[in-house]
């Protein structure tokens, strides 16, 4: 690992190597997008496309999804797993995700820390979990189980969030440090989210982004999110915002150079519009590593 990457936190080994981190500069897959970026290889470094969306779906999405990946890195970026339920981990959904990660040479696959459930039910919403150290270890088991299943590295992302739990016994950035230490997890830190659950909940994203063990970031989100004055909800629907911008410089000066991909889920605008948000992003990374270097 390059650049400014801490080496205070050393742990035990991982049971599988974190991926090379440096694929650039890349963009969510979005089906309004597909055929636009089939006809005009847009200067993109490389695209994560959303698990399930290609999981079980031939036709158009999953040709498109092949032709792409033959010519950019591609990444999983899943939303089912709910690694932090108490439900048994779904073994047939990890079946058929690895038979598309291989499928497509996806470079990692990644999913959130949360839960989607329980009894079977699926909210479709990412749900906060306990800081508590029973949660933690439900968690560290689960994700060595999936990643022994997966024979790979589980990337796994902090969520926005709106609710707490009053049995936390530790900060979020202390839980998602030791998932990953002890899990051997890599981390997908969505600065956004980072930002969106701050103002939420009242912490300092600062003191969240420089706690992190800064080795073991594999990528960065950025997204636009909605400040409704009392609190932010987690849109993806516009621009970043100009604290996420400098949140996602501060993390880059302190990870070194790191995949970075910009989410946009709703009023998705053309994909020009996309590049544009990338030209800043670039930006932004390239300034974090002159502070840095
Ligand atoms: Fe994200």
């Amino acid at each position: 690992m390059s650049g400014c990457r801490s080496t205070a936190a050393q742990h035990s080994p991982p049971p599988f190597p974190l991926p090379p981190n440096d694929l650039g500069f890349g963009v969510g897959l979005r089906t309004p997008h597909l055929r636009y970026v089939l006809a005009h290889r847009p200067p993109v470094d490389w695209f994560e496309a959303i698990s399930e969306n290609f999981m079980d779906s031939g036709g158009f999405p999953r040709h498109a999804l092949d032709r792409i990946a033959e010519r950019h890195p591609v990444v999983l970026h899943g939303v089912s797993l709910s690694i932090g339920s108490t439900d048994p981990l779904d073994f047939d959904y990890l079946r058929r995700l690895r038979r598309l990660a291989d499928g497509i040479g996806a470079r990692w696959v990644s999913d959130h820390i949360c839960w989607t459930g329980v009894a079977g039910l699926n909210t479709h919403d990412l749900l906060p979990v306990p800081f508590t150290e029973e949660s933690l270890a439900h968690m560290v088991r689960r994700v060595r189980a999936v990643q022994e299943f997966l024979e790979r590295p589980l990337v796994l992302e902090n969520p926005s969030s709106y609710a707490e739990f009053t049995g936390s016994v530790m900060s979020e950035w202390e839980f998602v440090s030791r998932l990953a230490a002890e899990s051997g997890c890599g981390l997908l830190l969505d600065v956004n989210n980072v930002y969106v659950s701050s103002v939420n909940h009242g912490f300092d994203p600062e003191e969240y982004v420089r706690a992190l063990p800064h080795e073991r970031v594999v990528q960065i989100h950025l997204a636009g999110h909605t400040h409704l004055g009392t609190h932010i909800v987690d849109t993806h629907d516009r621009p970043v915002a100009d604290p996420v911008w400098r949140l996602y410089e501060l993390a880059v000066s302190l990870t070194g150079p790191v995949a970075t991909l910009l989410e946009w889920d709703d009023r998705i605008p053309p994909f020009p519009e996309l590049l544009a948000e990338l030209a800043k992003a670039r930006r932004y990374a390239g300034a974090a590593r002159v502070l840095c270097g």
